[in-house]
């Protein structure tokens, strides 16, 4: 019983440290160090393990890669390229927010010469692209490129997307009439050709909001 009239006296003393009000009403009954350490436990933010969320981006990052080429190949292997870029512009997206809402954290791709506007760079993911550039130009291999980081209460990871010889019917500087005139169709201020192999494409990015 006693047990249990502590237990509330600590809750009671945690409640009102949060709304900043009456702590000595309950301080008599509580040691002053254990009030400390409560208070203590109850402001200090909790601890991130970002060795874990990396993990999970990584893992996040590979289900939607793969997921992506899949839908890809298998349209490449059913028809003309012209029907596989529909898959890519109707699957892409929804692809992406399958594997988000199955991960918890969002997932999407983004790019410094973006076909969809969609998949334009906010800031800071602007200057990650060109720091992958940078990093690439100074010798490091362009499939192991990523960045993580917390800021504030946000984690964020990137991961290179390198061009391939798959990509380039329709990432490439010599693209077939018929893609040529769908993509101008769909995206006229497509901004994605003139790749070639081994070149940047863009980036895979996770983001996950963190307990304040
Ligand atoms: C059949 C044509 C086709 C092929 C082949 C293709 N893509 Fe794309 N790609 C597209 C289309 C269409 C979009 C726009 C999708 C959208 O609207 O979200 C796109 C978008 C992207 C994006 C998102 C950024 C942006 O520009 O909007 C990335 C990254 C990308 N492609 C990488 C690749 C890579 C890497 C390969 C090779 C493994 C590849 N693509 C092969 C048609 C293609």
């Amino acid at each position: 019983m006693q047990q249990r009239f502590l237990m509330i006296g600590l809750a009671v003393v945690a409640l009102a440290c949060i709304a900043g009000g009456k702590q000595d009403q309950a301080g008599a009954i509580i040691p002053k160090a254990e009030q400390a350490h409560r208070i203590e436990s109850v402001r200090a933010p909790s601890p991130v393990d970002e060795a874990a969320l990396v993990e999970k981006a990584k893992a996040a990052v590979r289900t939607l890669g793969s997921a992506l080429k899949a839908a890809l190949e298998a349209a490449l292997r059913a028809g003309r390229q012209v029907d596989a870029l529909s898959v890519c512009q109707l699957e892409a997206p929804a692809i992406a927010s399958q594997v988000s809402a199955q991960s918890g954290m969002q997932v999407s791709r983004v790019s410094l010469k973006y076909r969809n506007i969609n998949n334009a760079p906010t800031e800071w993911q602007s200057q990650v692209l060109n720091d992958f550039e940078n990093r690439k130009i100074a010798g490091e291999n362009p499939a192991n490129l990523s960045y993580a980081k917390v800021v504030g209460n946000e984690f964020r990871f990137m991961k290179a997307i390198p061009i391939e010889g798959v990509c380039l019917g329709c990432h490439g500087d010599a693209i077939g009439p018929a893609i040529k005139s769908k993509l101008s169709e769909l995206y006229p201020q497509d901004l994605a050709t003139g790749y070639r192999e081994g070149d940047l494409r863009g980036a895979f990015v996770v983001v996950q909001k963190l307990a304040p």
